[in-house]
């Protein structure tokens, strides 16, 4: 890295291990959210997959967003998630949840900042339901 070169997200973050430690988290809470559990097909779906796998897959994804050297290797986030019907409201509790996972992990406001706005980047792919 150049002396002059702000670090990226990923680093800034504590690369691959730190970030797995809070995807861990967030995964075991929406797992168990019963705002999220609610929407039939988010419950059958989380059901179904390894949770190991998604965990996997979501800290893969991370990483590759913040400008780690991992290349994503899973679906679309729009072939992953539009037969889940996700609502606005469901947004906003995952949203919630995500917030609380990043305030237990002691991830500092302007990394929480950015780690938001990555999410939100992702939205309109996933969120297709107004109900
Ligand atoms: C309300 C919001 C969300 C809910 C309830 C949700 C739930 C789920 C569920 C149940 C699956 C498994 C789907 C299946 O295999 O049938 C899944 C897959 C996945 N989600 Fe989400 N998700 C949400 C938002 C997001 C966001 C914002 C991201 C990242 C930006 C994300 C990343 C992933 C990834 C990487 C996979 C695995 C893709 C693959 O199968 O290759 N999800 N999600």
């Amino acid at each position: 890295m150049h002396a002059e070169e702000k670090p990226t997200l990923y680093e800034r973050l504590g690369g691959a291990w730190k970030i797995a430690i809070f995807i861990d988290d967030f995964i075991d809470r929406i797992l168990v959210d019963p705002r999220l559990e609610a929407n039939p097909r988010v419950k059958e779906a989380s059901q179904r997959i390894s949770k190991a796998g998604f965990k996997y897959l979501v800290t893969e994804m991370t990483c590759w967003a913040t400008g780690g050297p991992q290349t994503y290797t899973g679906r679309s986030m729009g072939d992953s998630h539009k037969h889940l019907m996700i609502t606005e409201a469901e947004w906003g509790s995952f949203m919630d949840d995500f917030q609380q996972t990043l305030d237990k992990c002691n991830v500092r406001k302007p990394e929480q900042r950015e780690l938001i706005a990555l999410l939100e980047s992702s939205k309109a792919a996933i969120v297709v339901s107004q109900g």
